[in-house]
């Protein structure tokens, strides 16, 4: 890949990349460190046919994989769950023993938010007992027996992502947080100032349709970002931007 910002850069390597990120070091008193990764068509899609595997290529996969090598938790919405039905964070062994000789905890903990607490319990995160995983949800509902350790977190009417996040950070340790969407939850972390930085990557193709895109539901306001790199796969054309939300 070649990087054109901020130092330009012939030849460097998603595990270069990724030893530049060190969130865990910066983490907030009362919250972790914040950073969300999207994928996203020219025409700011975020999903073809529902998903979002079709817009990225393997790069994109490996940019992601290796932003979660460097968290302490990965966060995502119900909504994304029951489309992605996702497995474990980490699946390669090697990785998650580097992740413990870099400090970090060996499986990055997998937590959901959900209202309904209506998950794809046949997914593989929760059958094939890898890791763990933390579920805020506001329903009285139980969830069915699963292979991989699940605890609930209960509240009324909806989550309340700031007290999460603080939840996260005072009670499990929580440094550094990836969230991987959905739109609807970005938007909300968005809104509520809970995100530092966001890492996009720019498919170069078009999807039309009615997909949703990065935020779902923001209210209208300029929100400047400031790009903090710029990477570009030449094989693939795409384009990996990493922005900071300015601190107030
Ligand atoms: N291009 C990309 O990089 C990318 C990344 C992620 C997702 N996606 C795509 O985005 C689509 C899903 O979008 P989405 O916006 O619906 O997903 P989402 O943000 O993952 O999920 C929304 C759902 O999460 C729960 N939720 C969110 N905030 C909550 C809160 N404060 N309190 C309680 N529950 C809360 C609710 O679920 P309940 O129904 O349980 O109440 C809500 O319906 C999928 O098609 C997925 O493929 C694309």
């Amino acid at each position: 890949m070649r990087r054109l910002l901020p130092e330009p850069a012939a030849d460097v390597t998603v595990p270069e990349l990724m030893a530049e990120l060190r969130p865990s070091d910066d983490p907030r008193e009362d919250r972790p460190h914040v950073i969300t990764n999207f994928v996203l068509t020219l025409d700011g899609k975020a999903t073809i046919g529902g998903l979002s595997g079709p817009i990225g290529t393997r790069r994109d996969t490996a940019m992601l994989v290796g932003l979660r090598t460097r968290v302490d938790a990965v966060m995502i919405g119900a909504g994304t769950m029951r489309e992605e039905c996702y497995g474990r964070v980490l699946a390669d062994p090697a990785k998650r023993e580097r992740r413990e000789e870099d400090g970090l905890p060996r499986d990055p903990l997998m937590v959901l938010v959900s209202g309904r607490l209506d998950l794809p319990w046949e997914a593989p995160l929760f059958t094939e007992g890898g890791g763990r995983v933390l579920i805020f949800t506001t329903s009285d509902d139980d969830p069915p027996p699963t292979e991989t350790p699940v605890q609930l977190v209960r509240g009324e009417g909806m989550v309340d992502l700031s007290a999460a996040l603080t939840q996260l950070r005072t009670e499990h340790g929580v440094r550094s947080l990836l969230c991987e969407g959905g739109p609807n939850l970005h938007a909300q972390l968005l809104q509520a100032g809970l995100v530092d930085e966001l890492f996009v990557t720019h498919a170069p193709k078009l999807a039309g349709g009615e997909g949703p895109g990065l935020v779902a539901g923001l209210p209208e306001a300029e929100r400047p970002l400031e790009l903090a790199w710029l990477v570009a796969e030449p094989e693939t054309d795409e384009l990996f931007a990493r922005y900071r939300v300015p601190r107030q």
